[in-house]
C-alpha cells in the first residue's frame, strides 16, 4: 500500500501585511520567536501556527540577478545575501519555511521575477531548505501570460524539487482568481477550474480574490466588508477536496490600521469563523510581536474548537445550505468525524437577527440525539419545534458544531463537491 500524506491547509504567517517590502532577516526571526511564544497559548493537541512566510521584499530592488543567474539578495539584511540562515533559525524553532516568486520578468513589488528561471529557482528554493513556495502573479499580468500555462509549468518544477528533495514542497498559487486571457486555455476560468490536482497542475492553494487589505504596515486598511468580499469570493465548493483548499487570502484579525473593534470580538470572531468552516489556510498577516500584546484579539486566534475545524482531516469545502432571508446564510461543512458537521450562521444586516436550522438540512436523522454546540460560548444550542435557533449579531457569525446520525444517503446539498440544489 502507499502512504499518501495529505496536508491540512496551512496556519501561520505571512510577512507582506505588516512589514511590506521592509524586511529583513532580524524581523524574520523576531517575528518567528513570536510565533512560537503565541503558538504556546494553544492548548495541547491544538494544530499550531508552524508556517512562517517570507513574501515579497528580499532582493536588491531593480538589481536582477548575478551572474550565476541566481537573484541578487541584500547582503546587508541577508546573512550572506541568502536566506538560508532565516530559514535554518526558522527550523530550529520547530516551524516551517516560506519563500515567494512571480511567475512574470518583475514582481509586485519592482524585484526580478522568475520568467525564464522557473527550474532553478524553485530549485534553489529546495536546496535552501524552503517548505513552501507562494507564486504570485504581477509580472504574469502585465505580459498578458496564461496563468493554467504558466502556473503548469510551476508545478511541474516543484515536483522535480520535491523528487530530488524526498521531501513535500508546498505550493500556493497567487493569481487573486484571475481568468486567463483570450487566446489562452484557461480564458474565461479562474484557478479554482485548474489548480486543484486537475488537469495535472497539483497546487495546494490558490487565492480566489484580491488582497484582503491593499495597503501594508501602517497604511493598511481593512473592515468587515473586506472580510466578506473575500468570503464570497472564496465559494467555489466544486473545486475544493483534501489537500486541495481555496485561498481566501491572509487574516486580518488585530491588524493595525484594520478596522475590527476590539471592543466587540463579533467582528473578529466572524472573521475566524467564516475562514475556520471554509476549511481555509489560517495565515495572520500581524506584527506578531504586537499581537502577543492584545489578548483580546489573540484568544480569537488561538481558539482550539475553531481551529480544529478548519483543519479537520477531510477537508472539505463548506455548502451554502439555505438563504432564509436577505442578508441571511447558512454554511455547513461536513467533517471527518462520522455525522459531524461545522455550521454557520451569517447575518450581513445592520440588526441582530434570528435564525434557525433544522438536522434534515445538514444531512441528519432529525431524530435520535444531536448534539448542537455553540463553538464560542461552548453551550447547547436552543430547540425549538425541531430546529435550532440562534440570535445572530449585526454583521456578525454564530458557529456551531453538530454531531449526530448521518442519513443513509445524505442530500446533494451536503455531499463534497456539489452546490446547494
Ligand atoms: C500581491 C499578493 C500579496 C503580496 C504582494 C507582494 O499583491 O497578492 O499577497 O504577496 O503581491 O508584492
Amino acid at each position: 500500500a502507499v502512504d499518501v500524506a495529505v496536508p491540512p491547509a496551512p496556519m501561520g504567517w505571512a510577512s507582506w501585511n505588516s512589514f511590506g517590502t521592509d524586511i529583513t532577516e532580524t524581523i524574520i526571526k523576531d517575528q518567528a520567536n513570536a510565533i512560537k511564544e503565541f503558538n504556546t497559548r494553544l492548548p495541547p493537541n491544538t494544530p499550531k501556527y508552524n508556517q512562517v512566510n517570507i513574501d515579497a521584499g528580499f532582493w536588491m530592488i531593480g538589481q536582477g540577478r548575478r551572474s550565476d543567474g541566481s537573484q541578487n539578495i541584500d547582503a546587508t539584511k541577508w546573512t550572506g545575501g541568502s536566506l538560508k540562515s532565516s530559514v535554518n533559525y526558522i527550523h530550529s524553532l520547530g516551524l516551517k519555511a516560506g519563500a515567494y516568486m512571480d511567475v512574470g520578468f518583475n514582481g509586485c513589488a519592482g524585484h526580478a521575477g522568475s520568467e525564464g528561471y522557473y527550474f532553478p529557482d524553485i530549485q534553489r528554493f529546495a536546496d535552501n531548505g524552503f517548505d513552501y513556495i507562494k507564486v504570485d502573479f504581477c509580472g504574469g499580468r502585465g505580459q498578458g501570460l496564461g496563468p493554467k500555462e504558466a502556473y503548469s509549468k510551476i508545478a511541474l518544477a516543484v515536483q522535480s524539487a520535491v523528487i530530488q528533495a524526498q521531501r513535500d514542497i508546498y505550493l500556493s498559487i497567487c493569481n487573486w482568481g484571475f481568468y486567463g486571457p483570450p487566446g489562452f486555455s484557461d480564458s474565461g476560468k479562474g484557478p479554482w477550474t485548474w489548480a486543484p490536482g486537475i488537469n495535472g497542475i497539483a497546487s495546494n492553494m490558490w487565492r480566489t480574490s484580491d488582497d484582503i487589505t491593499f495597503a501594508v504596515g501602517s497604511n493598511a486598511r481593512a473592515s468587515a466588508e473586506d472580510v466578506l468580499v473575500n468570503f464570497r469570493a472564496n465559494y467555489h465548493p466544486e473545486a475544493q477536496h483534501t489537500g486541495y483548499y481555496n485561498d481566501p487570502d491572509m487574516m486580518v484579525i488585530g491588524m493595525d490600521g484594520v478596522d475590527l473593534n476590539p471592543a466587540d470580538p463579533v467582528q473578529s470572531r466572524a472573521h475566524m469563523s467564516l475562514w475556520a468552516v471554509s476549511g481555509a489556510p489560517l495565515m495572520m498577516g500581524n506584527n506578531m510581536k504586537t499581537l502577543l500584546q492584545q489578548p483580546q484579539f489573540s484568544a480569537i486566534l488561538t481558539n482550539p474548537a475553531v481551529i480544529k475545524i478548519d483543519q479537520d482531516s477531510r477537508g472539505l469545502p463548506p455548502i451554502r445550505v439555505d438563504t432564509p432571508a436577505v442578508g441571511q446564510e447558512i454554511y455547513a461543512r461536513r467533517l471527518a468525524g462520522k455525522g459531524q458537521r461545522a455550521v454557520v450562521l451569517l447575518n450581513t444586516n445592520l440588526q441582530p437577527v434570528k435564525m434557525s436550522f433544522t438536522a434534515a438540512q445538514l444531512g441528519l436523522l432529525p431524530t435520535g440525539a444531536l448534539s448542537v454546540k455553540d463553538v464560542w460560548a461552548n453551550t447547547p444550542a436552543e430547540r425549538a419545534s425541531g430546529r435550532y435557533e440562534a440570535t445572530v449579531p449585526a454583521f456578525g457569525t454564530m458557529m456551531f458544531l453538530v454531531s449526530g446520525t448521518d442519513t443513509t444517503s445524505v442530500p446533494s446539498a451536503v455531499r463534497a463537491g456539489t452546490s446547494p440544489a
